[in-house]
C-alpha cells in the first residue's frame, strides 16, 4: 500500500483529496492546522500542524516515511485593491502558499521513496486574476517551485507536478460577495463552478504511479475558463 500526505487537509479542495486517494486504495496523511481534520479520522490518519513549521512537518514525515505521494494543497487567500494590499498580506500568502509548500516538498522529499510524486495545487490565477497580486504572485511561485523540483529530483524518478485550479465551489469561494462570485460563474464556459472532486480527480492522476512521464508540468482545471471564450449565438457568417 502506498503512503500519501496531503496538506489543507480539513476543507475544501484538499478534504475532496484526501477523500479520493483513500478510495484509490492509498493509506493516506491528513494534515492541517485546523482541529476538524480529525473529521477525517475515518479514512486517514489525521495531524494537525502548520506547514510552516519546518521541525513539526519533519518530524511527521519521519514518522510515516517513507512516502510515496505528497499532495500540497493548504492555501490562504483575500481580495485587497492593490493600492491597499499590505506588505503583511503579502508576506502572509508567500509564507504558507509558497514557502509551506517549499518545506512540506523538501522534508517530504528527503524521505520520499525513488520514484514517488509531488502535486503541488498553484492556481489558475497564476495568469492573472484581479485583487490578488500577492496570491497571484505566490502561486506563480509555486509554478516555478514545481519547474525547478521537477528538474532537480528527477535523477530519483520522482515526478512533481502542480495543478492549477479555477473556481472551486469551497468557503475560499464563499468568502466573496455574492457579485463577485456571480461574476466569476458568468466567466465559466462550463457553464458551472468545480467541485473539489474536479480537482482531486487531476491530483488522482498526477499522483499515481500510472503517471509514468509527466514531470514539470501545470494541468489548468478550470473548465475551460483560461481559453479565454464565451459562447456566441449561432449565426451562419456570410464571409466568404
Ligand atoms: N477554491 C478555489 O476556487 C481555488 C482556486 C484555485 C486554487 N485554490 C487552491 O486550492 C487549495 C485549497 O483551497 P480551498 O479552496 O480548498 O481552501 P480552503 O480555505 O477551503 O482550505 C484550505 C485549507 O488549508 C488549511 N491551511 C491553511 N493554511 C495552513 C497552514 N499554514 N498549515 C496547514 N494548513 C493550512 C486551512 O486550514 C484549510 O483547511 C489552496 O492552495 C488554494 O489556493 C483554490
Amino acid at each position: 500500500m502506498e503512503t500519501a500526505l496531503v496538506t489543507g487537509a480539513a476543507r475544501g479542495i484538499g478534504r475532496g483529496i484526501v477523500e479520493r486517494l483513500a478510495a484509490d486504495g492509498y493509506r493516506v496523511i491528513a494534515l492541517d492546522r485546523r482541529d476538524d481534520v480529525h473529521d477525517l479520522a475515518h479514512i486517514a490518519e489525521t495531524i494537525v500542524a502548520d506547514v510552516q513549521d519546518r521541525a513539526a512537518i519533519a518530524a511527521i514525515m519521519e514518522r510515516f516515511a517513507p512516502l510515496d505521494v505528497i499532495v500540497n494543497n493548504a492555501g490562504i487567500t483575500s481580495t485587497h485593491r492593490f493600492e491597499d494590499l499590505t506588505e503583511q498580506d503579502f508576506r502572509d500568502n508567500f509564507d504558507v502558499n509558497t514557502v509551506g509548500t517549499f518545506i512540506v516538498a523538501q522534508e517530504g522529499a528527503r524521505r520520499m521513496r525513488n520514484g514517488g510524486r509531488i502535486v503541488n495545487i498553484a492556481s489558475r490565477s497564476f495568469a492573472g486574476a484581479p485583487q490578488m497580486a500577492h496570491y497571484v504572485a505566490s502561486k506563480t511561485a509555486v509554478v516555478g517551485l514545481t519547474r525547478a523540483m521537477a528538474i532537480d529530483l528527477s535523477p530519483r524518478d520522482i515526478r512533481v507536478n502542480a495543478v492549477a485550479p479555477g473556481v472551486v465551489d469551497t468557503d475560499m469561494l464563499h468568502y466573496m460577495t455574492p457579485e463577485r462570485q456571480q461574476v466569476m460563474l458568468s466567466l465559466q464556459l462550463l457553464g458551472r463552478i468545480g467541485q473539489p472532486e474536479d480537482i482531486a480527480r487531476a491530483v488522482a492522476f498526477l499522483a499515481s504511479s500510472e503517471n509514468r512521464y509527466i514531470t514539470g508540468q501545470v494541468l489548468i482545471v478550470d473548465g475551460g475558463r483560461s481559453l479565454g471564450q464565451g459562447q456566441l449565438p449561432p449565426e451562419p457568417s456570410p464571409y466568404n
